[in-house]
């Protein structure tokens, strides 16, 4: 059996199960942080760097890591929110991302937060509910529940519920509809104070960070006449700016240039109608920039 090493090594945790375990192990491994994990282990070493993973409850991590028992941790910023302890939020992984909302039924006579004073309200954020609905002027009784919350109405337990909302589809199931949205999360690295290796840590962070910004990115490559170089740039200015090399006719250049996944059709299409020629997109997996 794996346990804990050396008191020196950096501490990170990780979700021990569930859709973000999965998608933690991704990004560290797409990063170069390397770990073989035994089935149902609690503890797995990092190949070739002085860090341990520690496989742990994804609501327990922000406390963890807050007490100092873990360094880093990968979890839900909801989590962290709800939890109230006093952690740095080292990067946003770009992944998980959700909305808490109030919802009620979809015939419900109910049309903001404020009509909720003194009613019943079930959720598993009970520290931010009580606030926001504070905020709105409404003192309602929280049912603190740690799952399932969608099925609280049909069984009479409350009149609203405060739940996390991804796609909407539990709550077309449930026949619900959003009242209010309370905030917006995702997932999230963070990092204690007293952390026992920043120089690692920040390693870390780096590395993590190539491969989140690679996800977010493409590599652009296309020929423009050198006289419209300069509105090609407005289209595609790139991180810094974009690298423009001679071609063998000297009234064209070519250029490569970062652009938001999101926005690159949209910029194939205008440097396309400018002249451009050769346009091509390359995925990227990893960069520092
Ligand atoms: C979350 C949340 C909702 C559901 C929303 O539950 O509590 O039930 O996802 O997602 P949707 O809008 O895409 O339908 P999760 O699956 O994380 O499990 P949980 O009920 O244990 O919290």
């Amino acid at each position: 059996m794996t346990t804990l090493g050396s008191e020196k090594n950096l501490r990170i945790g990780l979700p021990s199960k569930g859709r973000l375990s999965e998608v933690a192990g991704e990004l560290l491994s797409q990063a170069g942080l390397n770990f073989r994990r035994q089935s149902r282990g609690l503890f797995a070493r990092v190949s070739g760097l002085p860090v341990e993973l520690i496989f742990l409850r994804t609501d327990d991590i922000p406390t963890l890591c807050a007490e100092g028992a873990i360094d880093m941790g990968i979890t839900g910023s909801d989590l962290v929110e709800e939890s109230g302890v006093d952690t740095e939020v080292r990067m946003r992984l770009g992944v998980g991302r959700c909305r808490l909302a109030i919802c009620v039924p979809d015939d419900a006579a109910l049309s903001s937060a404020a009509d909720l004073d003194k009613k019943r309200v079930a959720t598993s954020f009970p520290n931010v509910t009580r606030q926001y609905l504070k905020e709105k002027g409404a003192t309602a009784h929280l049912v603190s529940l740690s799952g399932s919350v969608e099925v609280m109405i049909q069984l009479g337990v409350a009149d609203a519920i405060v739940d996390l909302v991804e796609t909407g589809s539990t709550l077309a199931a449930n026949r619900l509809r959003i009242l209010d949205e309370i905030d917006s999360y995702e997932t999230v690295l963070i990092q204690n104070g007293r952390c026992r290796d920043k120089e690692t840590a920040d390693r870390v962070v780096r590395r993590l960070e190539g491969v989140v910004i690679a996800r977010d990115y493409s590599l652009l490559e296309y020929n423009v006449p050198r006289n419209k170089l300069s509105d090609a740039e407005a289209i595609t200015p790139g991180f810094n700016s974009p690298t423009v090399n001679s071609l063998e006719d000297e009234n064209w250049c070519s250029v490569r240039v970062m652009v938001k996944r999101g926005d690159v059709i949209d910029a194939m299409e205008r440097l396309e109608n400018l002249g451009a020629s050769a346009i091509i997109e390359t995925p990227i997996s990893n960069c520092r920039l």
